[in-house]
């Protein structure tokens, strides 16, 4: 794992945003794996910005996104296809078919998962995956006691996501759907590279368990120990209960320049 303390979610979240250009600039059909939620929100607008004022070429990327809730239709203010279509999608230059978000109206749902991790097969694997963290430590919609090995399938929220996410349906925890369908942790694993965005206090604790604890399915996040490209953007505040964090610092600023990439 490799962690990158900012000053504030902004500077991490451009520190993320040029791992995640220069990749595409290496790999113009590179596959993206894409998160929602509020931690991304300045990545994306950053990437936005690329695209208007550095001709950041999104016409050959390919996207899956983690997750989505089950029982909202795509034009659901609140639903995930939404949440990316208003900010990312609509203001780059990426084509509709290449675009894949698990449906939540399906019929079939484990019909519609097996097709989605067909289609990641099919496309070559996820080059380059976005995480958020929940504050229960989940990552997609991978809550805590997921399996390591789980691939994309319908999962129940806990109560603490419900509550967290209350915020998005007008503070109204009724209002939150109870299912989705998300990525498995196996599925996120084999991303060739993962970047977790982590800001905010509220995330402070999660962050310690998933980086210096041990590794555990109750802190699903953890797993990522394992992955051999894991890149962890903090800002202070997310950071503030980590035990190493100056070395984590020193580890940062002390890179060889070939290593240089965020
Ligand atoms: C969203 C997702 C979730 C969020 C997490 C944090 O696609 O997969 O794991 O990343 O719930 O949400 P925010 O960023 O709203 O704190």
């Amino acid at each position: 794992m490799e962690i990158i303390i900012k000053q504030n979610a902004t500077e991490g979240s451009h520190a993320a945003a040029r791992v995640v250009a220069r990749l595409i600039r290496e790999k113009p059909d590179a596959v993206l794996g894409l998160a929602t939620g509020s931690t991304p929100l300045i990545l994306y607008n950053e990437l936005i910005r690329m695209h208007r004022k550095e001709g950041l070429d999104f016409s050959r990327v390919t996207t899956f996104n983690l997750d989505e809730y089950v029982g909202l239709p795509a034009d659901h203010e609140q639903s995930y296809h939404h949440f990316m279509r208003e900010n990312l999608f609509r203001h780059i230059n990426i084509r509709p078919e290449n675009v894949h978000i698990p449906d939540g109206m399906a019929e079939d749902i484990p019909a519609c998962c097996a097709k989605y991790e067909q289609a990641i097969t099919g496309a070559g694997g996820i080059g380059l995956q976005v995480l958020g963290i929940g504050s229960d430590g989940h990552v997609g919609f991978n809550e805590p006691t997921s399996s390591f090995a789980s691939r994309t399938r319908i999962k129940t929220l806990t109560r603490q996501t419900v509550a967290d996410n209350a915020r998005f349906f007008d503070g109204d925890e009724s209002k939150v759907p109870h299912h989705c369908l998300t990525m498995g942790i196996g599925t996120i694993m084999d991303a060739r590279i993962n970047l977790l965005l982590a800001f905010g206090e509220d995330k402070a604790e999660a962050v310690a368990a998933t980086v210096e604890g041990p590794v555990a399915s109750v802190m699903p996040a953890s797993i990522l120990q394992h992955h051999p490209a894991a890149k962890i953007f903090l800002d202070e505040a997310a950071a503030a209960k980590l035990k190493l964090s100056d070395y984590y610092r020193w580890v940062y600023d002390n890179k060889p320049d070939w290593q240089q990439d965020a």
